[in-house]
């Protein structure tokens, strides 16, 4: 049998304040700040195992489902393992097994876990370097941008190197993914970098990313959760108007996700209050609700039930 050399487990997040448009491409800058909550029960498990030449393989592990990656998914993976070897002084090769706590076709983007899950598995390698959550952090983004937010939660702030903990006064929020749409993306997130910043829309984005994380931050803070509500709808109706007004208009939103967001916004209408809405690059929706909710987040799924929509809950 081989020889197991090293395991690291990372969790998904979910951007309130979205990480959309790059000052680098080659290293993955922000042009704005983000803010995201970590969703500790979507996890990707990485496991590196001795080998002749590095290679990735599907991890087979109870609990587990094998991620199924393209052959330019497993090269941009492992490009980066090449990067944190060199980084770390590794000459050593390895089979880089992975696999996600969650089910591969139920449209859970996996990239930020999955980049942060690798740096540490590399890092736990290393004799020599920095291993603080920082430094991993500012690695891992390297790999992927969404990643570096993953060294931290239960909440992280982006705004250039590398991500960093905040403590917003909420330590755990009931999160509900809906799923919209389990096909894959015609447009990566990579490439919807690049063609945002085209849009007519892209002028003064960075601004109302800015102006909304300061509010969200108050918001958050002061538990205003209409508020919060209300920033982070915008926000990502924002970002995915930027997509649609890009030059080569793209979109990822379907007729599921507007039943998905109509849902939502009934329930803020007939209770008074609701969940956090969110979407990112997919046809999927998130919500967010406060521990007190719990007899909304019940109604709901319910709901979606009955519209044949699947859900996958937190807690
Ligand atoms: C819409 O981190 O996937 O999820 O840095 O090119 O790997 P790369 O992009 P990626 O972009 C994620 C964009 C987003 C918003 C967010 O997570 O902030």
């Amino acid at each position: 049998m081989s020889e197991i050399r090293s395991e690291a487990t990372a969790p998904s997040n979910i951007a309130l304040i979205k990480y959309m448009g790059k000052t680098s491409h080659e290293s993955n800058r922000p042009t704005n700040p983000s803010l995201s909550y970590t969703l500790d029960h979507l996890i990707t498990k990485v496991r590196l195992v001795a080998a002749d030449k590095d290679g990735w393989a599907p991890l087979t592990e109870p609990g587990f489902e094998a991620i199924q990656l393209s052959e330019k998914g497993q090269l941009r993976y492992l490009n980066f393992l090449s990067k944190l070897k060199s980084h770390f002084g590794i000459t050593e090769c390895f089979r880089v097994e992975s696999a996600n706590n969650f089910p591969s076709d139920c449209g859970i983007a996996s990239s930020a876990s999955s980049f942060a899950a690798l740096t540490k598995a590399v890092a736990a390698l290393a004799k020599q370097g920095d291993h603080s959550p920082e430094a991993l952090s500012k690695l891992s983004r390297q790999g992927s941008g969404s990643s570096c937010r993953s060294l931290f939660t239960p909440w992280a702030v982006w705004k250039d190197e590398a991500a960093e903990p905040v403590d917003l006064g909420i330590d755990r929020l009931i999160h509900v993914l809906v799923l919209g749409d389990d096909s894959v993306k015609l447009v990566s997130s990579s490439e919807a970098h690049k063609r945002v910043a085209q849009s007519p829309l892209f002028d003064g984005r960075v601004d109302r990313a800015i102006d909304r994380f300061d509010r969200l931050m108050v918001a958050l803070r002061e538990d205003q959760w209409k508020e919060a509500y209300q920033i982070c709808w915008q926000e990502f109706w924002d970002m995915h108007a930027l997509f649609e007004t890009s030059p080569e208009p793209f979109g990822y939103m379907n007729a599921n996700s507007l039943l998905i967001l109509r849902e939502a916004e009934a329930q803020w209408r007939s209770n008074g209050t609701g969940p956090i809405v969110t979407m990112d690059a997919g046809a999927n929706v998130h919500l967010m609700y406060k521990d007190s909710q719990s007899g909304l987040v019940d109604e709901i799924v319910q709901r979606y039930q009955e519209l044949g929509l699947r859900t996958v809950r937190s807690h």
